[in-house]
């Protein structure tokens, strides 16, 4: 196989820590079947959902022998599969859920997905910014909207700072919600900030309950909640929500299993709704995808940059994404260009 039939790539044949396990040899160039494209990437966007596959967190298991991680990206279409409008050569896209039921993600220099996983780009949005987006806004986006407009209602975004935790303070923004957050620093005060939030808490130094009524001017002034930590903010939950309220729960670890307040919620209707991305109905992430491109398109929608790493630092980008400490989006910059 000669040169031009390889790429770059980062992969692993086996879970564990990602220097150990993560490897960047080059491999053959994948080619799109039909209904695929293949793209050529420019930027690749780390998820703690790729980390925890790598890692087998949870006990996930390795579900195919080589896996190239990632499942957010950007780029440009080079080539389409057979049923796919020749068209589509040329255009700029984001990426969703590459690496989603297939092997190959968009740590490398192509990747292969189905044509409606790659989504035009705007024009005003760079490569690094599109790969910002698939699975924090549409996570995000989701749990915003999944109970009904939020239009003149209160939202509490837990971790405002946090990747979905951003975007759902945009979201809930522009549905005409007005939001609380919750930070644990300074830093991430700025980013929600910076993200529309109107009133913002620091969970770790103030107490979140007392500040929530002040600001509701009610004992329970809360309609909905975007959670990033269900166990560790349930009783503020019970706490403030209001009868007909909801909890959009994403992110969860293995062990957790908080005693509910089942009488107490049910007595206010409380609806607890967990949302995983990837298995989110059809029509929720289409409906994601058209409210992204309208935001973008209006410039309506801010991304937080962390840091970016070139493709041969992909286990350095894991471990800073793990650390807890990346305040925005850790991003794999195959070559920044607009
Ligand atoms: N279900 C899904 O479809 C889905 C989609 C995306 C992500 N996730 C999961 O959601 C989690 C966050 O993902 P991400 O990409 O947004 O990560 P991230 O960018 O690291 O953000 C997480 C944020 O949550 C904050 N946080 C943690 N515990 C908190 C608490 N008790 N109260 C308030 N804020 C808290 C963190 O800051 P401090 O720790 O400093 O407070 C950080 O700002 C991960 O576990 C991820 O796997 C799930």
């Amino acid at each position: 196989m000669n040169e031009e039939q390889l790429m770059q790539a980062a992969w692993y044949d086996r879970q564990g820590a990602a220097k150990e396990v993560i490897q960047y040899e080059k491999i053959p160039i994948p080619q799109p079947g039909e209904g695929e494209v293949k793209v050529k990437v420019f930027a690749s966007g780390v998820n703690p959902s790729d980390t925890k596959v790598r890692s087998g967190w949870g006990g996930i298991p390795q579900s195919f022998p080589r896996i190239i991680p990632h499942q957010d990206g950007a780029g440009v279409i080079e080539s389409v599969g057979e049923g796919v409008s020749k068209d589509r050569i040329g255009e700029r896209v984001w990426l969703y859920e590459a690496q989603q039921k297939r092997a190959f993600g968009t740590a490398a220099e192509y990747a292969i997905v189905p044509s409606q996983q790659a989504v035009t780009l705007p024009d005003n949005t760079s490569f690094v910014e599109g790969a910002c987006l698939g699975v924090p806004a549409m996570t995000a986006h989701r749990a915003v909207f999944a109970d009904g407009s939020i239009a003149k209602k209160t939202v509490l975004v837990t971790g405002g700072a946090g990747a979905v935790g951003n975007y759902a303070v945009q979201w809930a923004k522009w549905g005409g919600a007005t939001v609380i957050t919750t930070v644990s620093r300074e830093e991430q005060a700025k980013i929600a900030e910076a993200a529309g939030a109107d009133y913002i808490i620091n969970y770790k130094s103030e107490n979140v309950v007392e500040r929530i009524r002040e600001i509701t001017g009610r004992e329970r002034g809360i309609n909905r909640i975007v959670d990033v930590n269900f166990s560790q903010n349930l009783a503020v939950a019970d706490a403030v929500l209001r009868t007909n309220g909801a909890i959009a729960m994403y992110a969860a670890n293995p062990d957790d299993a908080p005693a509910l307040p089942i009488l107490s919620l049910m007595m206010r209707n409380i609806n607890l709704r967990t949302i995983l991305v990837y298995t989110m109905p059809q029509e929720a992430k289409l409906a994601a995808i058209r409210d992204i491109t309208t935001a973008l398109e209006a410039g309506a929608l801010h991304h937080n940059i962390a840091r970016r790493f070139p493709l041969s630092e992909v286990a350095t980008a894991h471990d800073l994404q793990d650390s807890g400490q990346a305040i925005g989006k850790v991003i794999i910059d195959l070559a920044e260009k607009f």
